[in-house]
């Protein structure tokens, strides 16, 4: 059986076991998640291990990027499961620490990112989100003191707002970007996915169906603007109600008006019913 992985539920033990790490001088790779762990998240931590000898995977569902209107309370939480998946694949260390100790009583600070966090993508919907993210982003990358972070393309606006994070801060380490992990079917893994009725779920491919052939049309010649409202009508007709479907400069996330101006991101996030969904490709 897989050896489980240790366990750090407060900053003294996260330090004592990173620094067992690093007296034999080994890398150290961080993977930070929410939990309900699926295998998008697996891929972050195969890639983690490929790329440094000890893995420490951090799982705190962070009240702090959650609005009040949003799913804290019932974002799914599957311990047992996680913990059982992080053991087959050699992690060596989870921290898990409570809302306590990521944010004790007088907690009073709070980043405020810019550049790729305002562009009118996600932050114009979740306007708390970023500053959420990078707030905890920062605690986690300052506790742990990796030398690899890794992240999913899933979620392809907070990759670039956390790589700017960490270059802006001056903090010592890599952030790595690992494309998205999909369902046969194409949808892109997500553990919000969960929510969707079957119906839903049979009509959720749709998106990333829709993003490739705005990528093709693209490629082909199709000028943006109609490229992009011939993906918004099919994910509409689909029944989604759509947050923003966009093409923009894969690296600043800034408008573009052409291919010319590239490379390119198509960027979607559109609502099923209850579930808000996010979905990314290049052209
Ligand atoms: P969470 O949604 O749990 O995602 C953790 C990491 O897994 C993120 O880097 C995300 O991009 C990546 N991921 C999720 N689905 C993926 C998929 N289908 N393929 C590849 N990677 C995938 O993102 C967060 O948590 C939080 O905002 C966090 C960064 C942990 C800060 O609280």
């Amino acid at each position: 059986m897989a050896r489980r992985p240790s366990v750090a539920r407060n900053i003294a033990a996260l330090r004592n076991s990173v620094a067992g790490y690093r007296k034999k001088g080994v890398t150290v790779a961080l993977v930070p998640t929410m939990g309900a762990l699926h295998d998008g998240h697996l891929s972050l931590v195969r890639a983690a291990r490929k790329k440094a000898k000890r893995v420490v995977v951090s799982i705190f569902v962070n009240p702090a990027q959650f609005a009040p209107t949003e799913d804290f309370s019932t974002y799914p939480r599957t311990w047992s499961a996680d913990i059982a998946a992080l053991a087959a694949l050699g992690v060596d260390l989870v921290w898990a620490p409570s809302a306590a100790v990521m944010y004790p009583e007088g907690f009073s600070t709070r980043l405020e990112p810019g550049g790729p966090a305002k562009v009118g993508l996600e932050d114009r919907f979740r306007p708390h989100f970023f500053g959420g993210v990078t707030t905890v982003v920062s605690k986690l990358f300052i506790q742990v003191a990796p030398d690899i972070a890794v992240f999913g393309q899933k979620d392809y606006q907070q990759l670039m707002v956390v790589t700017r994070m960490a270059r802006d801060l001056d903090l010592p380490l890599k952030v790595v970007g690992i494309p998205t992990v999909r369902e046969k079917d194409g949808l892109a893994m997500s553990s919000r996915n969960v929510y969707l009725s079957p119906p839903e779920r049979a009509t959720a491919p749709t998106l990333y169906r829709t993003l490739k052939e705005c990528a093709t049309n693209l490629r082909s010649g199709q000028p943006l603007e109609r490229a992009l409202s011939g993906a918004r009508a099919t994910i509409e007709q689909a029944g989604f109600a759509i947050d923003y479907v966009e093409a923009r400069h894969a690296q600043s996330l800034a408008p573009i008006a052409s291919l010319d101006e590239g490379p390119v991101r198509l960027l979607v996030a559109a609502r099923l019913g209850r579930t808000r969904l996010i979905d990314n490709i290049a052209v």
